[in-house]
């Protein structure tokens, strides 16, 4: 099927649903659909970006771009093109995933995310977008996938104390809800099987690894029964950097200019969450909020 033709195709409404667009999302998204299909310039650089995202499915480790700076910004709006991209190599992904047994319910929970990152984009940015299109790449390789309430992305890392790099699942917690502590559980305890005898060529995994502000020993300690300090509680950290950006992105929905510290002005921030009221507590003691990559062995997983 030709793109345009693909692109007008009755069935791409249903594609959008499976992907999660928010209702409020999909009207504009559908607009975009019938401009791109109607611009061969557009159609011209989606053919690209097809392309390349199809030559990372199944490949996580493909260094080759595929988006670029001239895809962030559309006249119709924030990743468009990057947008219909994705959308388009879904059923590619989920061909993968099939590959590889792997549930069609797991297969639809981790394509979700582009729903998500819409959602986050809107958050953020106030109308329907995308700016999150390069993380996007990682879970089209088709080897992040979402188990319950937590995402697991089969990659390698030196887990802070070993010279080479072995297999870990590097979790990831997207914005869709509490943490709570038994979900954690039952999402670790399937996932310390799942990638194994879906990958069996990748062997043994013993690590998971996680990389993110909810890990900062700062709000653990500020929110001693929250939910996210469970969740921070079972990591051991090996590494911590400072990066204000995350808590203002992920806590309070703001992106600040690029290189931006600590926001200047603490009480323009809403302080309506325990959560963001430790972070705006952190700052004005003069902390930074910390970006941490912290390990659990997967044997704890299977507990
Ligand atoms: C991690 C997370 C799932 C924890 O949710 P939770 O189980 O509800 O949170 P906790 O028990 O730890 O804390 C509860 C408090 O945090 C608030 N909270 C939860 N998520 C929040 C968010 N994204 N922004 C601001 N406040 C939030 C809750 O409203 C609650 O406040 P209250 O006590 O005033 O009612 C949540 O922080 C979240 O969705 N984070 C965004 C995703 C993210 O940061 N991913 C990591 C990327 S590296």
């Amino acid at each position: 099927m030709i793109l345009r033709d693909s692109l007008l195709d009755p069935r791409l409404a249903d594609e959008l649903n499976l992907l999660a667009l928010r209702e409020e999302d999909r009207d504009t998204v559908v607009h975009w659909v019938r401009e791109v299909a109607a611009h061969g310039d557009d159609l011209a650089r989606v053919e690209v970006l097809l392309d390349r995202l199809r030559a990372r499915v199944g490949d996580p480790a493909s260094r080759e771009v595929v988006f670029e700076l001239c895809d962030t910004e559309h006249r119709l709006g924030r990743g468009v093109l990057p947008l219909l991209a994705l959308v388009l190599t879904a059923p590619a992904v989920r061909e993968e995933h099939a590959r590889r047994d792997i549930p069609s319910q797991v297969s639809d929970a981790s394509l979700a995310d582009l729903g998500q990152q819409v959602w986050k984009d809107r958050q953020v940015n106030g109308s329907t977008g995308l700016h999150n299109q390069v993380w996007l790449t990682r879970v089209w390789s088709g080897q992040l996938l979402k188990l319950g309430r937590l995402q697991f992305e089969l990659t390698r890392s030196h887990v802070g104390m070993l010279e080479s790099p072995v297999p870990v699942l590097d979790i990831h917690i997207d914005e869709s809800g509490p943490l709570y502590p038994q979900e954690v559980d039952d999402s670790l305890r399937q996932a310390a099987t799942f990638f194994e005898d879906h990958f069996p060529e990748v062997g043994p995994i013993d690590w998971f690894t996680c990389r993110s502000w909810l890990l900062d020993p700062g709000l653990a300690w500020r929110m001693p029964d929250s939910n996210l300090a469970d969740f921070a509680r079972r990591f051991t950290l090996w590494e911590v950097e400072e990066k204000d950006r995350d808590a203002l992105y992920f806590g309070f929905g703001m992106e600040p200019a690029v290189g931006a510290g600590r926001p200047d002005d603490l009480a323009a921030l809403p302080a309506d969450t325990s959560l963001r009221r430790a972070v705006i507590e952190l700052w004005r003691d003069g902390e930074h909020a910390m970006l941490c990559s912290g390990r659990i062995p997967v044997i704890s997983g299977l507990i």
